[in-house]
């Protein structure tokens, strides 16, 4: 099948070239996350991708989708103070923050804290399940903004989640595997 990028908005064109060109090598999936994570640091667009108004409504956009389903591209927009519930991934992700804040905690299968750091602006990282648990923060005081990038259609998915996982549970009861 031939590719096009005609329906590519030129901001990421060159992203869209470089992510191609990782799944080429049909890497496993810690090494692609690493490569895309490369890619779109070299590559980040500015928030203005997300198009007018992202900033003061936050959302979730897909801005682009392959065509044969092997990745795709979201902008995401975080209030001030707004947190994901911890959880994993059904496939890698590298994403990058193009505006304000957002603190990411990093944790193990028995929900332990492992890691933490603040990511800004210009800053990517990648990751690849097992080993992809977490939680995503804005603790700035203004809206965030985020690139994604998932080895997935995620217009027919829905969603890049595996699972949810409960604090809370896991503290309780770490007999049932802290998953819910
Ligand atoms: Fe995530």
């Amino acid at each position: 099948m031939t590719l096009t990028l005609s329906h590519v908005q030129p901001e990421l064109i060159d992203l869209v070239g470089g992510v191609r060109g990782v799944l080429d090598m049909r890497a496993d999936w810690q090494r692609t996350a690493i490569g895309v994570a490369d890619q779109l640091r070299q590559h980040l667009p500015g928030p203005e991708v997300l198009g007018s108004g992202a900033a003061g409504h936050p959302e979730s956009r897909t801005l682009y989708v392959e065509p044969d389903g092997s990745f795709s591209i979201m902008g995401l927009a975080w209030r001030p103070g707004q947190v994901t519930r911890i959880h994993d991934h059904i496939t890698w992700c590298a994403f990058g923050v193009v505006q304000g804040i957002e603190h990411e905690e990093v944790f193990d299968g028995q929900l332990n804290l492992v890691s933490h750091n603040y990511n800004y602006p210009g800053q990517v990282s990648g990751f690849a399940p097992p080993g992809d648990i977490h939680r995503i923060h804005n603790t700035g005081t203004g809206t965030a903004i985020s690139i994604h990038i998932y080895g997935t259609d995620i217009s027919r998915v829905g969603s890049s989640v595996r699972r949810y996982y409960d604090l809370s549970a896991a503290i309780t009861n770490p007999a049932i595997g802290n998953v819910i």
